[in-house]
């Protein structure tokens, strides 16, 4: 068999963060969490929200963890251990992921934006493949450990690394771009997201333009030109030593441009000129904000002298993630609904752009659109400006029916023209058993809330309630 090379092995690693290691030993991945820890991998132990890691380490070498790093021998693990002694186990961390970058010869692509970074990566991830050997962060691993702990894991032998990065305040992006130091980056949005934490939507767009100053000389930016910020990022950009700009979006000015699009319930057909090239696709996931998204996907595969067609193929293949637009056909009484699960996150931003993708929802029947909505977090004072806000859109919609859960969303129920309105709930529990025993056949129920609000138990109970789920798409989460 081919000896497969370590992604680390005890003489690297420890070099790589000045550390010292015991034993001699070999890691085919990293891991910050013991919980899912897999056999062989090297084990970092990280003080965190949850806790110290260092208080896991036994557990994670009982596991078979490769070895642990450490910044001191913890109660319970023997001296003898393989250990990767350090200093600080957060920079140690960071040292890893820089030294994984350094040693790497992939073309790296970096995504941030107020909404669509893990679709937008999952789209890149999936758009690379088909031509190379890809690497992209897990899930939304996107913060101060997720961002280094993605790079660490990045084998050597990748062509195209993709890095989903975030943040909740100023600040954060730019020590995690100055270690993935991108070939591209993208800013998918500017919205209210975590605007709680913010003045203005502006300092949330100078905090997202953070994201170039990592960018490597002559780097590529990808920014949305139908974003009111674009001037803004572009000069950021440019600040920063940006070699390229490229704009995406729907504007005339755009160099990533669609021409038209038509929107389907289960995916979009795409005319678009992407740098000059003409350009017909479908993208598998339905939505105008979809759509986007894959044209600053096209813009960095074409940026990135990255095949356009094995792209364009790889997006007619996408399926929604879990909580992000997957649809279900579930059984009532004498019939079938549709369930669009949106329950993963929700900002304004997004929740417009799944509102206005249930209201061109082609209904079967008697079906009618309905919209099951739970509060939007972190959007501090305004929080019941965008909340009643909604009501003028669903109005102006062709939702026929709004339920509610929250305490924020109570403001929206009590805006909503009367004919519009279904039950509130003080929580996503209470909207289950009302909700059920209004469903009839042909209806469209679109569930979205921010993950605080916990819609994803209202998608759960359906599930169970609706049976057998007939699965228009389904496909594993990330
Ligand atoms: N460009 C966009 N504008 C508005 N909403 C979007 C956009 N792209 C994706 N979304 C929506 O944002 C939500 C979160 O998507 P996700 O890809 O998980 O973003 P993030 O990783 O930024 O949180 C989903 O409901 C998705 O449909
Ligand atoms: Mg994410």
């Amino acid at each position: 068999m081919e000896a497969v090379e370590p992604l680390w092995d005890s003489e690297a690693a420890a070099a790589a963060c000045a550390g010292h290691s015991s034993g001699r030993w070999q890691a085919h991945d990293v891991s910050i969490d013991s919980r899912s820890i897999t056999r062989g991998a090297l084990f970092v132990a990280i003080r965190g929200d949850s806790g110290d890691g260092h208080a896991y380490v036994a557990d994670a070498l009982k596991k078979g963890a490769a070895a642990a790093m450490v910044d001191h021998v913890p109660e319970g693990v023997a001296q003898e251990a393989p250990l990767l002694m350090v200093r600080d186990t957060q920079a140690a961390l960071e040292a890893l992921g820089a030294a994984a970058r350094a040693r790497s010869a992939a073309r790296i692509v970096a995504v941030t934006g107020s909404a669509g970074k893990t679709g937008t990566k999952e789209m890149l991830r999936a758009a690379f493949a088909r031509q190379g050997m890809t690497h992209a962060s897990q899930a939304s691993y996107n913060n101060q450990w997720g961002v280094p702990l993605s790079l660490a894991r990045m084998p050597r032998e990748t062509q195209f690394g993709v890095f989903e990065i975030g943040m909740n305040h100023a600040g954060e992006i730019t020590p995690l771009t100055k270690i993935v130091r991108p070939h591209a980056a993208i800013v998918t949005t500017i919205a209210p997201a975590h605007i709680g934490n913010f003045e203005s939507l502006t300092a949330i767009a100078e905090a997202k333009a953070e994201i170039f100053s990592g960018l490597t000389p002559g780097g590529v930016a990808v920014i949305n030109q139908d974003n009111p910020f674009f001037d803004l990022l572009a000069r950021r950009s440019r600040e920063a030593g940006a070699g390229r700009i490229v704009g995406f979006g729907a504007s005339p000015a755009a160099e990533a441009r669609l021409v038209k699009a038509v929107h389907h319930a289960e995916c979009s057909c795409v005319l678009a000129e992407i740098c000059g090239q003409p350009l017909t696709c479908k993208i598998g996931l339905a939505g105008n904000h979809w759509t986007m998204n894959a044209l600053a996907v096209l813009a960095v595969v074409q940026a990135l002298g990255a095949d356009m067609a094995l792209a364009a193929l790889a997006l007619a293949e996408l399926k929604p993630l879990a909580g992000r637009g997957r649809r279900h056909r579930l059984h009532i009484a004498d019939g079938v609904f549709t369930l669009i699960d949106e329950s993963y996150n929700a900002n304004p931003a997004s929740m417009l752009a799944a509102l206005n993708n249930l209201s061109g929802h082609v209904t079967e029947g008697r079906g009618r659109r309905i919209a099951v909505l739970g509060d939007m977090a972190e959007l501090g004072e305004e929080a019941k400006n965008y909340h009643r806000d909604l009501a003028g859109a669903i109005a102006d919609s062709r939702i026929h029916l709004t339920f509610t859960a929250g305490r924020e969303m109570q403001i929206l129920h009590d805006n909503l023209p009367r004919e519009l309105r279904g039950t509130h709930s003080a929580d996503s529990a209470g909207l289950v058993t009302p909700l059920w025993e209004t469903l009839r056949p042909g209806d469209v129920v679109m569930v979205k809330g921010s993950n605080s609000s916990n819609m994803g138990k209202i998608i759960k109970d359906l599930l169970a309630l609706g049976d057998a789920d007939l699965q228009i798409n389904t496909m594993k989460s990330a």
